[in-house]
């Protein structure tokens, strides 16, 4: 695993944009795997920035989001759907037909699972995955446990997940309990897997994740078996 050790956010946000903006320049037909949730913020606003100054074409790019709370309509603010129109897909130029995310309000979550798995599978692989980390060292939203899954499935929510994202709701009865993830094995098949991490909340799974172990408590350990992954973090979760 590669590390890149940042002063703060901002350094994190930028190296991370730097990255992704050297693809799409190379590659215009790329695909790029997303994130959501506070950290990967920063790397939007400057990818649209990029965007708006000429520098970027996203015209060409594809891209398949992590996750989505269940059930969740995509008008609903809280959904990671509208969050990527607002931080993202409204301020570029990237075409609605090459977006994907999976369906919070599908009716039948396991089908929309399998549809959405197969939808991954049946494309050309991610070039770049962008992935968070949780408090509890989850990625996407495979939370840890005796187990993980390979594939893309419906979760149940753990409760360090609900209250770390209870501060995006006006209380932590309102965070969904659910969620349609990828799984651990739709996410190793990315290309290059990028993992960003800010603030100190962050450091004992970037310790976790810098030792050893794999370890099915700490899910983001097992990218250790990914041969192409960089590690962009800033000091306060490298140094906690
Ligand atoms: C979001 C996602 C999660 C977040 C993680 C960190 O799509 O998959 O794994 O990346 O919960 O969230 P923040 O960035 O809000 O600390």
């Amino acid at each position: 695993m590669k590390l890149i050790l940042c002063k703060n956010y901002d350094e994190m946000s930028e190296k991370a944009a730097a990255e992704i903006a050297c693809l799409v320049k190379k590659a215009p037909d790329c695909t790029l795997g997303l994130a959501t949730g506070s950290t990967p913020v920063g790397t939007y606003k400057r990818l649209t920035n990029m965007y708006k100054s000429g520098e970027l074409d996203f015209s060409g790019v594809k891209t398949f989001n992590l996750d989505e709370y269940y059930p969740i309509s995509p008008e609903n603010s809280q959904s990671y759907d509208f969050f990527m129109k607002k931080n993202l897909f409204d301020h570029i130029n990237i075409k609605k037909e090459n977006v994907n995310i999976p369906k919070g309000s599908a009716n039948d979550p396991e089908r929309e699972c399998q549809r959405y798995e197969e939808l991954v599978r049946s494309s050309d692989p991610v070039d770049i995955q962008i992935l968070g980390i949780g408090v509890n060292g989850h990625i996407g939203f495979n939370e840890p446990g005796e187990y993980l899954h390979a594939s893309t499935h419906v979760t149940e929510l753990t409760e360090s997940t609900i209250s770390a994202n209870a501060r995006f709701f006006e209380s932590e009865d309102e965070v969904p309990k659910k969620a349609i993830t990828m799984g651990i094995g739709t996410i190793l098949r990315a290309k290059k897997i990028i993992l960003l991490a800010s603030g100190r909340a962050k450091h004992a799974a970037i310790s976790a994740l810098l030792d050893d172990r794999i370890t099915t408590d700490i899910p983001a350990t097992i990218l250790k078996t990914h041969g192409n992954v960089i590690l962009i973090c800033d000091e306060e979760a490298y140094y906690g």
